[in-house]
């Protein structure tokens, strides 16, 4: 997968991509980020790349120009499955998405900032539009990259155990179930008999009652339908 960040804020999202899961996916070859700075494609001496908005109001909108300058270019050399606006009134992000979005094969994502974009962009090029949560960050960058580790934790041969994202929470709509390492006994704070009893199916089956219960208790909406 390969997945083409555009930014006017490169550096603020370097660092996950050159740390963590994100640097070993690309070692491995199956996954690598590219970051745009979007002041490259901007206008004259200051690299413009935003403007007042038509019809007066505070904060300014990202141009289409630099913006579609850069996709294009990015789009004459492979073909998108999706191009994605990071923005806040966007379908608020969920495990779902971060599934579907990991069996492309390459991705465009465009962090708004300021005001935000110019929704003829939005109109005529953006696929997809997606919110982290309902609450406003500076910029999408922050958003993007929690996007980019969710999807690329999931590719095939990323994760070392690879059952592991199979047993996250929320991929069979339950919250994962309590863990335990050692000691078995931390000054009288012991760890579930069950758990150290060698019985894996009754093993198995106390974890899905404990995924069930805690998702009632704190997100009894994901039982729902
Ligand atoms: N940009 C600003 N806030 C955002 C959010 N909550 N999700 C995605 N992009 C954003």
């Amino acid at each position: 997968m390969r997945i083409d960040i555009i930014t006017v804020l490169p550096d603020l999202i370097r660092s996950p991509f050159e740390a963590s899961i994100l640097k070993r996916a690309e070692q491995k070859g199956k996954a690598i980020v590219v970051l745009h700075d979007l002041r490259k494609y901007g206008f004259g001496k200051h690299s413009q790349v935003d403007d007042y908005q038509f019809g007066g109001g505070a904060g300014m909108v990202l141009m289409i120009e630099p913006i579609l300058n850069c996709i294009n270019e990015l789009k004459k050399e492979r073909s998108y499955d999706e191009v994605i606006y990071m923005t806040p009134d966007g379908k608020t992000f969920d495990q779902d998405d971060a599934n579907q979005l990991s069996l492309k094969e390459n991705l465009i994502i465009l962090c708004g900032h300021y005001k935000g974009i110019d929704q003829r962009l939005r109109d005529h090029v953006i696929t997809k539009e997606i919110s982290i949560g309902d609450f406003v960050l500076s910029g999408g960058e922050l958003a993007a990259a929690v996007v980019a580790d969710a999807v690329i934790r999931l590719i095939p041969g990323v994760l070392n155990d690879e059952t592991s994202a199979l047993t996250d929470s929320f991929q069979d709509d339950l919250l994962a179930p309590p863990v335990y390492t050692r000691p078995a006994d931390f000054n009288g704070w012991k760890v579930p008999d069950i758990l150290l009893s060698g019985n894996f199916p009754k093993i198995e089956e106390w974890r899905h009652e404990q995924a069930v219960k805690r998702t009632e208790e704190r997100r009894p909406d994901l039982l729902e339908d």
